[in-house]
């Protein structure tokens, strides 16, 4: 299977915007990009020169970080961009739709809408142990709506549930040569199961999104990026803006891989990992808990008896946490981020205190 046949017919030779960078390199004396000849005084990074499209050393350290060749990896502004130069290269506006699992993270349908695709939806399941995939339901609607490019978010945000490998092969051997499956790994390092990068040699309809957003704690950088088949990646740069990744995000990113940087964020996960547990048990105890679901990630959605009332207590004391309301099967449902084990004992502190906590 090719996977360029996934991509809009219109785009398969399309070379994009042909940048100052692009077309040469080299040189001593640049008078190609209308750049200022001379930087500021404060600026220490050559600021008044445009950036490398793909920062070569960044984009060698994430690969060599991920495991895969740096042909298959392409730097994004953050896996929010990914999202949307996937949808943008392989769906046709008006007439080519994508499928998600709801309740799920909001960009995919965001950028579908953006781009005028309709979002096909196989809701995830909720059972007694929290929420599951619907892994044949979502191959045979993926078939009967021709969708383009299934997301599937694991571990999955809002709801905290990774998918074993077994079920994802079982997802890509069904929808093989007719839909380009995305597993988002915005929270991959907090959960236990393999990535799926491990299947991408087999399945190249097979694309996996990373983020430093997370557990490498750069969000503000805005550094993410799509792994995928070498041919999709070349597609996909063809649709990204001339100059995405800006100097000094590229330069800040790059020294999250240093040996240091690298023992620090394996330390956050540790510590990430231990104040979920001990939250998971505190919270269960509360009156107010219906249900605390199982998570992999670096939060936990809680099913509460009166979730509005809560998040506005604690609101008032200082703690902003994540309403669900918008999600019809997460009504009653708020979502806390794993903070810093200070910050969990003030949670835990300001819950103690809600007024008419009753015994679900
Ligand atoms: C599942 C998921 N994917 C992607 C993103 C976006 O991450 P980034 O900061 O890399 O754009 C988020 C952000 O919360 C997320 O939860």
């Amino acid at each position: 299977m090719n996977v360029l046949d996934l991509v809009r017919p219109d785009l398969r030779g399309f070379g994009g915007y042909l940048s100052a960078r692009k077309q040469n390199s080299g040189g001593a004396v640049w008078l190609n990009a209308n750049e200022a000849p001379l930087a500021q005084r404060f600026d220490t990074l050559q600021l008044n020169r445009y950036p490398e499209p793909q920062p070569g050393d960044l984009r060698r350290a994430m690969a060599d970080y991920y495991g895969v060749p740096d042909s298959s990896l392409l730097l994004s502004r953050g896996s929010d961009e990914a999202i949307d130069l996937l949808i943008r290269a392989l769906c046709v506006p008006g007439a080519d739709s994508i499928l998600i699992q709801s309740p799920t993270f909001g960009m995919y349908a965001v950028c579908a809408r953006l781009h005028a695709c309709t979002v096909i939806d196989s809701p995830l399941q909720e059972t007694a142990a929290g929420f599951v995939w619907d892994i044949p339901g979502m191959i045979a609607l993926a078939l009967r709506e021709r969708c383009k490019v299934l997301f599937l978010c694991s571990p999955a945000n809002p709801t905290g549930q990774s998918l074993p490998a077994a079920e994802l092969q079982r997802l890509l051997d069904g929808l093989a040569g007719r839909c380009l499956v995305v597993v988002d790994e915005a929270y991959g390092e907090y959960s236990a199961q393999p990535s799926a990068l491990a299947l991408m040699p087999r399945y190249p309809h097979l694309a996996v999104l990373k983020t430093l957003s997370k557990a490498h704690a750069l969000a503000g950088a805005r550094i993410g990026s799509v792994i995928a088949a070498p041919e999709l990646i070349a597609i996909l740069k063809t649709c990204q803006a001339p100059y995405p990744i800006a100097k000094p995000s590229a330069a800040l990113a790059l020294q999250a891989f240093s040996e240091g940087a690298l023992a620090s964020t394996r330390a956050g996960i540790a510590v990430c990992l231990s104040e979920r547990e001990r939250l998971q048990e505190r919270l269960h105890a509360l009156p107010m808990m219906v249900q605390v679901f199982a998570s992999d990630a670096n939060f936990l959605l809680l099913r509460c008896t009166e979730a509005d009332r809560l998040a506005a207590h604690l609101l008032a004391n200082g703690i902003v946490v994540r309403a669900m309301s918008h999600y019809p099967a997460l009504r009653d449902c708020l979502r806390v981020s794993v903070g810093s084990p200070a910050d969990n004992d003030r949670l835990l502190a300001v819950l103690d205190t809600f007024p008419g906590a009753t015994h679900a």
